[in-house]
């Protein structure tokens, strides 16, 4: 089959166009494809947001689509509000509309943030049911939830009124050694792993965002992969179905996640003194507007009827899998 992965040059693209290039004819089109260069397929450099003729073209072309354009970073939520709200919704929609357009299929990739905060009740939040709840209009961080939420309402409604094929996707904290960049090396702000690692590493103390007490569950890449590549060769089982892709057996807080990955760098004598931990205020650390998200836990039951999919890496193996190509 003929798949073109847009914005396919960041972590889950890379992945998956790694697992499924020997199967199918993929191409990746993103801002810039050096990430990719080892990667068997077809690249090509360009914005949606300047070319969009070129997207056209290119929907025109392939079989399925898979929509990965998105800023996913809090720090970004934060400091770029409109750039990501853009990049999320108005180019994303333009991509819906022409899968509907031309009549191919759609696999859309949104995010476990349109569930929002339900403080410390959350026990598995279920993909058709659980009500979204997001925060105030000056906490800017809930822009990224708010456009990827009404972008799913878009797909479903171009599904019911304009005949198109989607499958949505909800990651839930997919880790994997490639996810993000130092910020030691690159500056910026990456996700959480990749800050963790870096001070690990030697680049100085870890941070705790208000104190660590705030959960997620870590999924390992493999695994989320082995479910994408379930929903690709399940047209049927996933036509029209939105996915939570998650590991809930490895919910953890912050803190937990930050003590487990320096035991692992201690056991595996990666390191000899663990660094110093701190607590800082998130406004402190992502700047005014962000606000967290105390706990974050999917309900897997529809991947798993469904599709056959249920996720198999442990936690520790999670960061162990993901910390190793650093260190070895
Ligand atoms: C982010 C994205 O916003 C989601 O869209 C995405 O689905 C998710 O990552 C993901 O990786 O799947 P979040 O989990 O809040 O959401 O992002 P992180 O930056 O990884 O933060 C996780 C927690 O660690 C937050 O509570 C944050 O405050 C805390 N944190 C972050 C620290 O305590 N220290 C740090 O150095 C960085």
């Amino acid at each position: 089959m003929k798949i073109l992965l847009l914005g396919g040059g960041g972590f889950i693209g890379r992945n998956i166009a790694r697992k499924l290039s020997n199967i199918h004819d993929i191409c990746i089109f993103d801002l810039c494809t050096k990430s990719a260069r080892n990667i068997d397929c077809k690249k090509i450099c360009g914005d949606v947001r300047k070319s969009f003729s070129r997207v056209k073209n290119l929907i025109k072309e392939y079989d399925l689509i898979i929509d990965l354009i998105a800023y996913a970073n809090p720090k970004l939520y934060v400091d770029k509000p409109l750039e990501t709200f853009h990049t999320c919704f108005t180019e994303n929609l333009k991509i819906v509309e022409h899968c509907a357009r031309y009549q191919k299929k759609l696999i859309q990739f949104s995010t476990c943030e349109v569930y929002g905060n339900h403080g410390d009740a959350c026990t598995g939040w279920v993909e058709d049911e659980t009500v979204f709840c997001s925060g105030p209009i000056h906490e800017h961080r809930w822009i990224y939830a708010n456009a990827k939420q009404t972008l799913e309402r878009l797909v479903d409604i171009y599904a019911k009124f304009e005949n198109l094929e989607y499958t949505i996707i909800r990651p839930f904290n997919f880790v994997g050694h490639d996810i993000d960049f130092l910020p030691s090396k690159e500056g910026g702000c990456p996700r959480v792993f990749s800050h963790f690692l870096d001070s690990i590493l030697g680049s100085g103390n870890i941070k705790l965002v208000n104190g660590g007490k705030q959960k997620r569950s870590y999924t390992y890449i493999k695994d989320a992969i082995d479910c994408i590549e379930k929903i690709i060769d399940n047209p049927g089982s996933s036509r029209n179905q939105i996915f939570n892709i998650g590991s809930p057996q490895n919910e953890t807080s912050i803190k937990q996640m930050a003590d487990l990955m320096i035991n692992i760098a201690l056991d595996q004598h990666w390191i000899k003194w663990p660094p110093a931990i701190n607590v800082v205020s998130g406004q402190d650390f992502y700047g005014k507007g962000y606000a967290d998200i105390d706990r974050r836990v999917p309900n897997i039951d529809k991947a798993e009827r469904l599709l056959g999919w249920r996720p198999s890496t442990s936690l520790r193996d999670t960061l162990l899998y993901s910390m190793q190509p650093w260190f070895e």
